[in-house]
């Protein structure tokens, strides 16, 4: 058994799901590796003493730059505010680690350009934090695409909504509200949200050639939480975009922070030929299908079979699922990240994943769409990608 030793940067939420990720893998995956926490990183030493205790690491550190080039660390994970993302995995890369890094990859393209460049150049393995395609019933989706069960398609429809940030009384900035500070986050509900369904849409339906977009900021301006000014909004607090992909279909894209009553509603649906699919985070252990006709054959289900199907995902046949407990026990959230751990060091150890983990590259893709997303809103008109 190699032993792999991990620099944790960031100890907020995604710092939380990615360790947790690393105390478990071992326990649902076989794989040849021993993991060790070594390090985290975190700004305030209080949070950084209960995050080691918590969670099992050796020791903390306030100095990230330290933590990348400790020779005796193998994998950097990257679970800070996108701001930090491009100088963090750019040094990973030169000091030649293994790199997991959370989505979005970088505040723009051209900062993601110089991240591929980078992880390119040292031949490092990466891995980018779309978690949602790790969801068993998203991966039986991909499946199910796969299996040409869908037919030609013709529809895509994707939904990221949120609501907390209705009230004029959130502040900007500080721990958490960073997401709302163009200058931490880059975009809004785009690089946020739209990033993850933008992703699965190409991993879904193939790439967006051309994309039209409207973004709305509600409320101008908010307060500081540190400094207590009151400060204008630039980010998207809500993005809705239609989207022309490569294989002819035609795709509609919403999202919003002040989707009153929703909390994570994150969907996606695919309407073809022979069938369609849909599915939706807040009922995350089932799949919708609609079976239309027979992809071999062609022929049509009997007119009074037809309908929709809510397949619960939790049999030992379902992606993911032969790791974990018996038929009819569904899985959690915490368990996309144990599952897009698995693929990743299944692939460092030259084994076949589940599915392929999206890389730096892949993710710089992502980027490029969210970009375009933005400049169609900003000058009003379709974007070629
Ligand atoms: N894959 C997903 O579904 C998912 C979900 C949530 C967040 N994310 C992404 O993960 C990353 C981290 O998000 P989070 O929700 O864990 O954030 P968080 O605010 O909960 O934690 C951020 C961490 O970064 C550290 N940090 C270092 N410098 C900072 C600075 N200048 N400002 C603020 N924090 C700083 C903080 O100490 C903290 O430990 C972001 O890129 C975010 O987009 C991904």
């Amino acid at each position: 058994m190699k032993t792999l030793k991990v620099g944790m940067l960031g100890t907020g939420f995604m710092g939380r799901t990615h360790s947790n990720a690393f105390n478990q893998v071992g326990h649902f995956f076989e794989l040849p590796y021993k993991l060790v926490l070594k390090t985290c990183y975190g700004r305030n030493q209080t949070t950084l003493a209960n995050f080691q205790k918590t969670w099992g690491y050796e020791e903390t550190s306030t100095d990230w730059h330290k933590v990348v080039s400790d020779p005796e660390i193998d994998i950097i994970d990257v679970a800070t505010p996108n701001f930090l993302h491009r100088e963090m995995v750019v040094e990973a890369a030169q000091a030649g680690k293994m790199i997991i890094c959370e989505k979005p990859l970088a505040m723009n393209y051209a900062e993601a350009e110089e991240m591929v460049e980078a992880v390119e150049k040292a031949g490092v393995q990466t891995a980018v934090s779309f978690c949602y395609r790790r969801n068993p019933s998203v991966a039986l989706f991909k499946q199910i695409v796969d299996e040409n069960r869908i037919g030609r398609p013709f529809h895509y429809r994707a939904t990221y909504n949120q609501d907390y940030t209705i009230s004029k009384k959130v502040p900007v900035g500080g721990a958490s509200l960073w997401r709302l500070d163009a200058k931490v986050a880059g975009s809004g509900v785009t690089g946020d949200l739209l990033a993850h369904s933008i992703d699965c849409a190409e991993w879904l339906n193939g790439p967006i050639e051309r994309v039209c977009a409207h973004t709305e900021i509600f409320i101008k301006e908010r307060q500081n939480a540190e400094t207590g000014d009151m400060t204008p909004i630039t980010i998207d607090d809500a993005c809705m975009f239609m989207a022309i992909f490569r294989n002819g279909s035609v795709g509609t894209f919403e999202s919003s922070r002040y989707a009153r009553g929703r909390k994570n509603f994150n969907t996606m649906e695919m309407n073809g030929e022979n069938g369609a699919c849909f599915f939706n985070l807040e009922e995350p252990e089932y799949l919708q299908f609609f079976r239309y006709a027979d992809p071999e054959t062609g022929k049509k289900v009997e007119d009074h079979l037809t309908g929709w199907q809510r397949i619960l995902v939790t049999n030992s046949e379902h992606p993911y699922m032969s790791h974990y407990w018996v038929p009819g026990t569904v899985i959690g959230y915490e368990h996309y990240f144990i599952n897009q751990l698995a693929d990743f060091l299944l692939e460092a150890a030259g084994q076949r994943p589940v599915y392929p983990t999206p890389t730096v590259k892949d993710a710089a893709r992502v980027q490029k769409v969210c970009d375009a997303v933005i400049q169609s809103a900003r000058e009003e008109r379709w974007i070629q990608i």
